[in-house]
């Protein structure tokens, strides 16, 4: 052999560093910083990857708006379509449903995998996606999809794929638990803390999707999906938001030593029959101020996991903001690209089985119920018959002077109950039930509703973790 054999030439070729074409599909709050890292961490992201990641282009609608990271203008084109064609590795961050949809079902059939965050469209359709990706071989990543920065898909998809996780409990929407947090910390109503996070850049101009509950209801199927290996999709998922939790309900709440966080629950349950089904909701939940998830506090993002061998586990930190989420972005990318680079085949999904939904019916929990009643001889029995005429057990029962939380001498009430006297012609009760079922607390509720010393029914929340 000479100097410049045969052997000197595949040497050459297998140093060469593989190139993987990414696309990068949106270039705005989260966009932005994945492409500032993809082109700032070039050398760090080869070697991590086994794979110089090439960014090709990065779609976007309005190629002249003014960008958060400066990255070269041919970078930005309008045709998403002609970016995915050729691409190896595709991120999608534009979210919503259309296109982002046909991007990434165009992007799976042609065997490029794809990494996104968009929640919205998962929740929506994730089946299909999923089914796509397997059909094709491809990768569908998406820890960026629930709780920004925090690692959670993949410990759910794979570090506790050896257990059996019973219950999932999620803080999973940073603006309501910003909120809430405020009007626990101030004492204001849900509207002046509301508008004040609008004004600080924590909420949106339109608040819908998060104070209604359905950024987090999104968040809730997914987690649902992974952690009991079936399909929830959005329509699953009962959803509550924080728009009617008052003041009056987060004083009270701090009188009996709890808090009100947005919760997102997704639980293993056993119907009648014995068989196991699934039961996701989200709603404005009573936690005591000692329970791990009542500790986070602003815009921060946690999930609670109970598993059968791990116990409890919590996962903790910034739920969104365009950095944050890159970082799972990113991680999600590094993952995928070491696959491609290995040529191993893409990973199916995790549903292994179908359970069914399980509906209120199914689910017992705690309620916390406030009502306005006149304040006479008589109302506290009135009241408390209705309850025992549903089965329906009280643990503790408070009364309020005029809702601003004073409270008078305390007797007992025959089940066990606390009950506190005053001479006011109004008074606020607040019953706090042990654990009753949902159609159950739904009747008391609107019997109660119909008591003629009943002036209103000021809240219904419920209680976790006591
Ligand atoms: P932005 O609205 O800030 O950015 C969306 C980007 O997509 C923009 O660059 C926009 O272009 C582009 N885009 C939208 N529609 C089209 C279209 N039809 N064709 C071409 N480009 C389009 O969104 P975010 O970065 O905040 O969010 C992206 C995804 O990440 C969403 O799915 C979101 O749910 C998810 N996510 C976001 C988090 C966050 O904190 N922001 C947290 C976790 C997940 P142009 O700039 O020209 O308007
Ligand atoms: N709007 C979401 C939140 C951020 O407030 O947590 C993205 O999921």
């Amino acid at each position: 052999m000479t100097e410049t054999s045969e052997a000197a030439k595949p040497q050459v070729a297998a140093d060469a560093p593989r190139v993987l074409k990414v696309a990068l599909l949106g270039g705005g709050t989260v966009g932005s910083q994945v492409a500032r890292i993809l082109v700032d961490h070039a050398e760090a992201l080869a070697a991590r990857a086994g794979a110089r990641l090439a960014l090709e282009g990065i779609a976007v609608r309005n190629i002249g708006a003014p960008r958060d990271v400066e990255l070269p203008r041919e970078l930005y084109t309008t045709d998403a379509e002609g970016l995915v064609a050729s691409a190896d590795l595709v991120i999608e961050l534009m979210g919503g449903i259309e296109p982002a949809r046909t991007h990434i079902l165009a992007a799976l059939r042609h065997g490029a995998s794809v990494v996104t965050g968009n929640k919205a469209l998962l929740a929506q359709d994730g089946a299909t996606l999923f089914d796509e990706a397997d059909a094709n071989d491809a990768e569908l990543n998406f820890e960026a999809a629930v709780a920004g920065a925090i690692p959670i898909i993949r410990p759910i998809r794979e570090s506790l794929s050896g257990d059996r996780i019973t219950r999932v409990l999620g803080i999973v929407n940073g603006t309501t638990n910003f909120i809430l947090d405020a009007m626990d910390t101030t004492g204001a109503q849900f509207a002046d803390v509301l508008a004040e996070a609008q004004r600080l850049g924590y909420a949106e101009a339109d608040p819908t999707a998060d104070v209604e509950g359905l950024d987090a209801a999104a968040k809730a199927a997914i987690l649902a999906s992974l952690a009991f290996h079936t399909r929830v999709s959005l329509d699953d998922v009962r959803c509550e938001g924080i728009t009617k939790v008052s003041a009056a309900d987060i004083a009270a709440a701090q009188d009996a030593g709890l808090t009100i966080k947005l919760l997102a629950i997704a639980e293993l349950v056993r119907g009648e029959s014995g068989s196991e089904g699934v039961s996701v909701r989200v709603h404005p939940t009573l936690l005591p101020r000692t329970h791990p998830l009542a500790a986070v506090r602003g815009a921060y993002n946690a999930v609670f996991i109970e598993a059968e061998n791990a116990g409890s586990l919590m996962f903790y930190g910034a739920g969104a903001g365009g950095a944050p989420t890159a970082s799972a972005i990113m991680g999600d990318v590094v993952t995928t690209a070491r696959r491609i680079v290995a040529g191993s085949p893409g990973r199916t999904g995790t549903a292994t089985r179908f359970l069914p939904m399980v509906g209120p019916e199914g689910i017992t929990t705690s309620y916390s119920i406030g009502l306005e009643v006149s304040d006479q001889p008589g109302v506290l029995s009135r009241v408390a018959s209705v309850f025992a005429e549903h089965g329906v057990s009280i643990e503790t029962m408070r009364q309020e002077i005029d809702g601003a939380g004073a409270e008078a001498g305390v007797a007992p009430l025959a089940d066990g109950a606390r009950a506190s006297t005053s001479t006011a012609s109004r008074a606020q009760l607040r019953f706090v039930t042990h654990r009753a079922s949902e159609a159950a607390l739904a009747a008391t509720v609107a019997d109660i509703k119909n008591l003629d010393v009943v002036e209103s029914v000021t809240s219904v929340l419920r209680v976790e973790g006591v």
